[in-house]
């Protein structure tokens, strides 16, 4: 395994800039998968028309959302204006949903802040048409830490509705097994026990999720260069608890691509979207290398590893920059690691 990092393409101007040529996206435009499956759209999720194209007749049964929120200024106006901004990618959402249809959003609560943006959120998502069904969190593994204050580890996850879809209650199940015998109960006059009367010898998830990796660098699924990137595990429990096979899944902050990856892998289809040309490009390589490679993301390798091994700015850059050395072993590795799994 070749250690190769990307640095976090959000924080270098410079760096995106000479990833630009090497995207195949620009704004407005929307890639059409050869195999008839998902869309990737470089769009404003907050624009209504843009929307349309990328759903054109067709309506989600799923929407997994997940807006970056950690730009906010810690103050009452900003979380605000946040709000009114997520006003209307949800109402565009709400509109790319079947009649009855599942919605999912990732946010984050500062508890410094009173709970912003999350609070605000909440009561915004009172007149949205959405009717809620329940909050979920997720424990993270790394949190941030300090002595004087709980460590905060979760990550907070609201479940909408629209109408009334199905749940599967299979997807659910983890693997923890259940090892808590007792609580006896009379069924057709036996005396029977709690885990001879339950569906399944693993407990349910519910709705505090603790079985579930964060993503790091010494995962396979690990993209480097995306500062957000979801765990693929989390992301197939909603798609398999709230949609069936060949649906459509919208997510419109597409980034790493681990709804379209996700939905490539449970037989689902994905319309997605990202501002920022270079995330699109970054999901579509992640879903061509799961195509050609099996592979589900790229370890501490990264998705422009060709490119910056050519004698290109950009590998020139890095070198300067980072450190990141494009010493004739590592050009030589590369090279073998591109050839072995291209
Ligand atoms: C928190 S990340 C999403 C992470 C994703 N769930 C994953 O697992 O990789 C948010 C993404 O939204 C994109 N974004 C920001 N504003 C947007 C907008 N108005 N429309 C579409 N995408 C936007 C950012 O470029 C970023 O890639």
């Amino acid at each position: 395994m070749i250690n190769f990092p990307l640095p976090r393409i959000d924080l270098d101007e410079e760096l995106h800039e000479l990833l630009l040529p090497y995207c195949r996206f620009e704004e407005g435009k929307i890639w059409e998968d050869p195999e008839g499956k998902h869309k990737i759209a470089c769009l404003d999720s907050s624009d209504e028309i843009s929307i349309k194209r990328l759903m054109g007749k067709e309506r989600a049964a799923l929407a997994i959302q997940d807006p970056p929120y950690n730009f906010i200024a810690f103050d009452e106006k900003d979380s605000k204006e946040f709000t009114e901004w997520c006003l209307l990618w949800v109402k565009n959402t709400f509109d790319s949903l079947a009649d009855d249809a599942s919605h999912y959003i990732w946010l984050g609560a500062d508890q410094n802040n009173n709970f912003q943006p999350l609070a605000d959120f909440i009561l915004m998502m009172n007149n949205s048409g959405f009717r809620s069904r329940s909050f979920i969190t997720m424990r993270n593994q790394r949190g941030y830490g300090t002595q004087k204050n709980w460590m905060a580890i979760r990550q907070e996850l609201l479940y909408y509705i629209k109408g009334e879809p199905e749940f599967n209650v299979e997807a659910e199940y983890t693997e923890i097994p259940k090892v808590l015998k007792g609580y006896y109960k009379k069924v057709n006059g036996r005396e029977t026990e709690n885990l001879e009367r339950s569906r399944s010898p693993f407990i349910r998830a519910g709705n505090v999720w603790i079985d579930i990796q964060q993503v790091f660098y010494r995962m396979e699924e690990n993209v480097n260069g995306c500062y957000a990137q979801k765990p693929l595990d989390a992301i197939s429990r909603i798609i398999k608890a709230s949609s069936r096979r060949d649906e459509i899944v919208i997510d419109f902050f597409s980034h790493s691509g681990t709804s379209l990856l996700s939905s490539e892998m449970n037989n689902r289809r994905c319309y997605t979207a990202d501002l920022d040309p270079v995330f699109c490009e970054i999901s579509l390589r992640r879903l061509e290398n799961f195509r050609k490679n099996k592979k589900t993301g790229w370890q501490n390798s990264n998705p422009f590893a060709d490119e910056i091994s050519g004698d290109t700015k950009l590998g020139l850059y890095l070198e300067k920059k980072y450190k990141i050395k494009m010493t004739e072993e590592r050009l030589f590795l590369n090279r073998k690691y591109s050839d072995e799994t291209h």
